[in-house]
């Protein structure tokens, strides 16, 4: 079946005001029929989310907080392929509109050297037992902060202290869309495969020391196609990681 190489996304912009998180607006439309491209876009949440349960703050008009409706033809445990799609679309964004070199760490922070400047969280709706209704996309991308607050101060960074200039969300929003709208037609035209490749180039992992939770350590070596970091024990053992807490060391802390 032929598929166009790129989806249009955000036909449909829901642009709201305060609310508690675009994840759950968009939901609510995505539950309601809204097409694939929909998006929700906030000027602050009063309960952001996070991945793993956390919560994610936002100073009012200081970020931009999006969540996009996708109805992709996939398994429900593919959903997760999605945040690399759009992490790998963030970072040309940023390069595109800012200049900016970012890299992306496991599975989709998107990091300007050591500090988080977006964030990505899919969330999956079945529609029936092991049919995929829809993926919230949601996007936290931080623009114009001049400072963050303790605890993330020296953790995360934005546009606007990496550029030195303030940028119009407006125009961030619009270059972040086109570029998922690119990837996410790709993903959907070959799959992962394409995607995966892309996520490699730009990715800070690889070749990094990682400790999970559990204690398991290794080095980073690859992403396998479902999106688990594959690292490498210390013994020469394979370990495949989907999901958890993953502490990768600074790039000057990183053993051969
Ligand atoms: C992460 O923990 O890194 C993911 C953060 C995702 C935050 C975005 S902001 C827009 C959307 N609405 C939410 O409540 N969360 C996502």
């Amino acid at each position: 079946m032929h598929r166009p190489s790129s989806s249009r996304l955000g036909h449909t912009i829901h642009a709201l005001g305060t609310v508690e998180s675009t994840q759950a607006e968009a939901g609510r439309l995505a539950a309601a029929g809204a097409p694939e491209g929909t998006v929700v876009t906030a000027c602050h949440q009063t309960a952001g989310r996070g991945r793993r349960g956390r919560t994610w703050l936002d100073t009012e008009g200081e970020s931009l907080l999006m969540s996009v409706v996708l109805r992709p033809p996939i398994p429900p445990d593919q959903a997760p392929q999605l945040s690399l799609v759009g992490a790998v679309a963030v970072v040309d964004a940023l390069h595109a509109s800012a200049g900016l070199h970012a890299s992306i760490r496991w599975p989709n922070d998107v990091m300007v050297g050591e500090r988080k400047i977006c964030g990505m969280l899919p969330e999956a709706a079945t529609s029936a037992p092991g049919t995929l209704g829809h993926v919230i996309l949601g996007i936290g991308l931080n623009v114009n902060q001049a400072v963050f607050p303790e605890p993330v101060r020296t953790l995360a960074t934005s546009v606007r202290m990496e550029t030195g200039r303030e940028s119009d969300l407006g125009l961030m929003m619009e270059s972040v869309l086109g570029a998922l709208g690119r990837w996410y037609g790709r993903f959907l035209a070959d799959g992962i495969d394409g995607v995966r490749e892309a996520w490699l180039e730009r990715s800070q992992s690889i070749g990094r020391r990682a400790r999970c939770a559990d204690g398991r350590e290794g080095v980073a070596v690859d992403l396998g196609r479902d999106g688990a970091l594959v690292l490498r024990t210390d013994s020469g053992e394979m370990l495949r990681i989907l999901a958890g807490d993953v502490t990768m060391e600074a790039a000057n802390a990183a053993r051969d």
